[in-house]
């Protein structure tokens, strides 16, 4: 059962919401309501509570991460944020590639290659984003493109880095949207993710890779997403800002 053998994660994507104060309420009762959870639990939030976010945490079994990372260290390159600084605030994990940066923010598989580089050497653990759009997946190259943007972020990314690198599938389609994937289409490419790490890196690096999915996942349907075998944790968006609901996603990761 190579699934138990590999660390199951779910993961908050706040996105643009909750300011600190109200990130401050949130975390309270986040809190009490993960704190028996049997896998990794991660919250990802703005810039602006990343620091009332490790300081309520300390002690606990939740990880901080950021949604964003810049690819220099320092210098001119106003409004942005650089790994340093965020492992300077004891931020854990960064999301990479995430679609709503790819599609409003002109960020390219180039640019997350760059991105992801810099916060692995940085020592910041990544959650790379991947996944096609509804056209894209009409056209029948979900398989060829997710290939293509997961190689692309890797390159350069050393076997050993991999340990601190996590994969999610996210369809572009699927976010925000109340349209889940099936789990067998989630499964699907998750497998597909996983064969192109073994590719890049050989099988032991493939089977000790976490893929999560993510997309409108929420607490009634993650129980089924989670029981898929190459399916070994969610990012969570809309799902993550209510405390019970998230709480519940945990769970149903502790029991898959
Ligand atoms: P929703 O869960 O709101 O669909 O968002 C998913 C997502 O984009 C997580 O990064």
């Amino acid at each position: 059962m190579d699934k138990l053998n590999r660390k199951a994660i779910i993961a908050g994507n706040w996105k643009m919401n909750k300011t600190a104060s109200e990130a401050a309420v949130l975390i309270d009762e986040l809190i009490p309501a993960v704190k028996d959870a049997g896998c990794e639990v991660v919250i990802c939030t703005p810039y602006t509570s990343l620091v009332t976010a490790v300081e309520k945490t300390k002690g606990t079994n939740i990880h901080v991460g950021a949604e964003n990372v810049h690819f220099e260290d320092h210098g001119a390159f106003t409004g942005e944020i650089s790994a340093s600084m965020l492992t300077d605030l004891g931020v854990e994990y960064v999301v990479i590639g995430h679609s709503e940066r790819r599609q409003y923010f002109a960020e390219t598989d180039q640019t997350v290659n760059k991105r992801t580089l810099a916060a692995l050497n940085g020592g910041l653990k990544v959650i790379l984003c991947v996944g096609e759009s509804l056209t894209q997946r009409e056209e029948g190259v979900t398989e060829e493109l997710v290939r293509m943007q997961v190689k692309i972020a890797l390159q350069g990314v050393t076997a050993e880095q991999m340990a601190n690198l996590v994969i999610a599938y996210e369809p572009v389609w699927a976010i925000g949207t109340g349209r889940t994937a099936t789990a067998d289409q989630a499964e699907e490419v998750c497998a597909q993710i996983r064969k192109v790490v073994g590719e890049l890196y050989g099988e032991a690096v493939a089977k000790a890779t976490t893929v999560q999915y993510g997309g409108s996942m929420n607490a009634k349907n993650a129980e089924e997403l989670l029981s898929k075998p190459d399916v070994d944790g969610g990012l969570i968006g809309g799902a993550s800002l209510k405390a019970p609901d998230f709480a519940a996603i945990v769970a149903a990761a502790t029991n898959g």
